[in-house]
């Protein structure tokens, strides 16, 4: 939907914007807030915040509990742009919801990506408020964002999806979080489209198949992200163990409950990570 329609200009308007509101800000990493887990953001020394529908290109979400604004700021000592709300495949805008603004931090200048979402844990071990450093996905949505025409400005019409969760910023998460006393997981994330949450028969499938993690974004960033060279950090927020493993019915509340209980750590990892980010990272 994006490449030879005339919206592959969005992302170099949404630039333009960005250098008008903030003409000596250089940005180093994006950032991505899931459901519940905008507190990361209130963390940003006096950002400059605009909103979603004043950017071309960036998406206007319709879900309780995804504010849409991007944040300019510090965090950490690092320059941020970070995204407080995201857009789903669920919502029905395509699986390229979030392209634009992705090609928008690359255009900008940022070299790496933090992607966070809430997800359900398919590990018993790996309760509610945990945190999961992706490693790889499984892509069960029906959809991928660089379906159509390719724009050469952006990336390569077929992409490599190995070590698509850079290994290397994933050892600097690792040690943020040894130094912070915070429990390490990390696993393979399972997208699915939602908005249903999974039946235990997809759960047990899906354990099959080799996911450690299910939820319902994130994988469309990640490839947009890939396609156009932005390294990527993902942290899944454990909000709930996957449908069938307790007796607990899933819900959105519990969602954001969970979600902020591990934001709680996910406040103090990220700036941490920020903070040991090698110079070129
Ligand atoms: N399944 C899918 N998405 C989710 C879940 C889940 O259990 N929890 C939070 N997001």
């Amino acid at each position: 939907m994006t490449d030879t329609h005339p919206s592959s200009q969005l992302p170099f308007d949404a630039v333009a914007v960005l250098r008008q509101r903030l003409p000596d800000f250089q940005p180093r990493v994006a950032m991505v807030l899931g459901s519940g887990l905008g507190g990361l953001a209130d963390q940003i020394a006096d950002p400059v915040t605009i909103a979603y529908r004043d950017l071309p290109g960036f998406p206007v979400s319709t879900v309780q509990g995804h504010a849409g604004e991007l944040l300019c700021g510090r965090l950490g000592d690092v320059a941020v742009l970070c995204m407080k709300g995201r857009s789903h495949f669920y919502e029905g805008k395509g699986a390229d919801v979030m392209t634009s603004a992705i090609r928008t931090f690359k255009l900008i200048g940022c070299t790496s990506i933090v992607l966070t979402c809430a997800a359900g844990s398919l590990r018993p071990e790996v309760g509610p408020g945990s945190l999961v450093a992706l490693t790889d996905h499984i892509n069960l949505l029906p959809g991928n964002p660089l379906i159509g025409a390719n724009d050469e400005r952006f990336g390569a019409r077929f992409i490599s999806m190995a070590n698509a969760y850079d290994a290397g910023l994933r050892q600097v998460l690792q040690q943020s979080a040894r130094a912070l006393g915070i429990a390490w997981h990390e696993g393979v994330y399972l997208a699915t489209s939602g908005p249903s949450f999974e039946t235990p028969a997809e759960i047990r499938m899906m354990r099959t198949l080799g996911a450690d993690v299910v939820g319902m974004s994130t994988v469309p960033e990640v490839i947009s992200a890939r396609h156009c060279g932005l390294d990527v950090l993902a942290i899944a927020t454990i909000t709930n163990l996957a449908e069938g493993m307790s007796d607990v019915a899933l819900s959105h509340e519990q969602t954001l409950h969970y979600a902020a209980v591990g934001a709680k750590d996910l406040m103090r990892l990220v700036p941490e990570y920020l903070r040991r980010l090698p110079e070129a990272g």
